[in-house]
C-alpha cells in the first residue's frame, strides 16, 4: 500500500447516537463530586466523577466540558473538553483519562476526591456501529485513544469482533490497552520509537491479518485516518458499496462545547457557513470520499445538513 495522499474528502454529519437516540437527552450541568483522580501512565491521569445523569445518557464518542477553576478561582476561565473514557451506569460515574499538556490539565491533576467539579455533558455526536456489523477496526493515537474506549466496550457488548490499534510516540505513552483487552478486543500496540507505527508497516501487518471489516474508526491521527480510508476500500458485505464506513473523531479548541461560540468550526475559507462545528456536529463524523471538494460542498448544500471540509481539519495529535 503506497503513501499517496487521499483524494479530497468530506465530513458527513452522523445521526445522533446513544441509548436515547433519536431523542438524545440534552446535556446536563452538574456539580460532580470527584471520586478519584489517579495516575495511569506517564503524564496521564484517570478522573472519576459521580454524575449519574450524564452516565445514564452518555453514548460512545461523546464528551464533557470540565471547569477546572475551583469556586473563587479566576483561571482557567474556559472549561476543557474531555472524551468520556468510561461509563458505569450502575455506579452513576463517568471516567475521563487526560494527559497533562498545559496549565488547565496540570491544575486538574490537583483535584481531590470529594471536591465538586462543574461538568457539562454528555455533548456531541458519538460513534455509530452499522447494523449487523460483525467486525470493526479501531485506531487511537495519543490522547485520541481516550475517545475510543467507550466505542470498543459498546461494540464487544453487541458481539462485534473488535481489533484496536493503539499508537503513541513510545511505550510509556500508550494508553487504553488494558481497558480494550478487558472489553474483549484484540489489541495491537505500535510506537514511533521502534518504527512499528509507520503506516506502511502497519498496513502490511493489518493486510496480512487477512480479513476486511464492516467499519473503521479513528481518533488522534491523520496518518491513521488515511490508512483506515485505504483499508476500508473494499466491497461491503450485503451491499453494492465499494467502501466500508469510516468514522473519525476530531479535536478542536473549544470554548463553549455547545455550538454557540463557533470557536471549533472545522469549515474552510470559501464555505458559506462556519460549519461543521466539531462540538455540535461532531466530534465524530463520517469520512466520505469525493472527487472534488466543490462537489462535496454542492452535495452538502443539496442535502442541507452535511458540510464539506478538508482533510486538513483532522490534526495529528501527538504523542
Ligand atoms: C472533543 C474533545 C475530546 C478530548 N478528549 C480528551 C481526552 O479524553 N483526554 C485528553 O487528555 N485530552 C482530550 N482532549 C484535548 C484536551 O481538551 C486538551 O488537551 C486540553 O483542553 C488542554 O488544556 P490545558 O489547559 O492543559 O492546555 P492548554 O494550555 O490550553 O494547551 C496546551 C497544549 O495543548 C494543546 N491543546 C489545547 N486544547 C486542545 C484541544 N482541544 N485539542 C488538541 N490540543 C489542544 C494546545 O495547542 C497546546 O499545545 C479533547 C479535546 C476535544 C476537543
Ligand atoms: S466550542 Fe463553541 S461552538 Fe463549538
Amino acid at each position: 500500500m503506497g503513501a499517496r495522499p487521499l483524494p479530497n474528502v468530506r465530513l458527513v454529519k452522523l445521526p445522533p447516537a446513544g441509548p436515547l437516540a433519536p431523542h438524545v437527552a440534552p446535556p446536563l450541568l452538574v456539580e460532580a463530586p470527584v471520586v478519584g483522580n489517579v495516575p495511569v501512565a506517564r503524564d496521564y491521569l484517570r478522573l472519576t466523577l459521580e454524575a449519574p445523569g450524564i452516565a445514564a445518557s452518555a453514548a460512545p464518542g461523546q464528551f464533557v466540558m470540565l471547569t477546572i477553576a475551583r469556586e473563587g478561582e479566576l483561571a482557567p476561565v474556559l472549561p476543557r473538553p474531555m472524551a468520556i473514557y468510561g461509563i458505569d451506569r450502575a455506579a452513576g460515574t463517568i471516567d475521563v483519562v487526560y494527559r497533562i499538556v498545559g496549565a488547565g490539565t496540570r491544575r486538574m491533576a490537583g483535584w481531590l476526591p470529594g471536591e465538586r467539579m462543574t461538568t457539562v455533558g454528555p455533548l456531541g455526536r458519538g460513534f455509530t456501529i452499522p447494523r449487523n456489523a460483525r467486525s470493526i477496526l479501531v485506531f487511537g493515537r495519543g490522547i485520541g485513544s481516550c475517545s475510543i474506549t467507550t466505542l470498543v466496550r459498546e461494540a464487544t457488548g453487541l458481539g462485534v469482533e473488535v481489533t484496536v490499534v493503539l499508537s503513541a510516540r513510545d511505550r510509556d505513552a500508550l494508553i487504553g490497552a488494558e481497558t480494550c483487552c478487558e472489553a474483549g478486543a484484540s489489541v495491537i500496540e505500535v510506537v514511533d520509537s521502534d518504527g512499528s507505527s509507520d503506516p506502511v508497516r502497519l498496513a502490511r501487518l493489518l493486510g496480512h491479518a487477512g480479513h476486511t471489516h464492516d467499519a473503521y474508526y479513528v481518533c488522534g491521527s491523520h496518518r491513521m485516518l488515511e490508512l483506515a480510508a485505504r483499508l476500508a476500500h473494499h466491497p461491503v458485505r450485503g451491499s453494492t458499496a465499494t467502501h466500508a464506513e469510516v468514522q473519525v473523531s476530531l479535536e478542536a479548541h473549544m470554548a463553549c462545547g455547545l455550538g454557540y461560540c463557533h470557536g471549533c468550526a472545522a469549515g474552510r475559507p470559501g464555505l458559506p457557513a462556519e460549519t461543521p462545528l466539531v462540538c455540535r456536529d461532531g466530534p465524530v463524523f463520517r469520512w466520505a470520499r469525493t472527487e472534488r471538494q466543490d462537489a462535496a460542498l454542492a452535495d452538502a448544500l443539496a442535502v442541507g445538513s452535511d458540510v464539506a471540509a478538508g482533510a486538513a481539519s483532522a490534526p495529528e495529535t501527538a504523542p
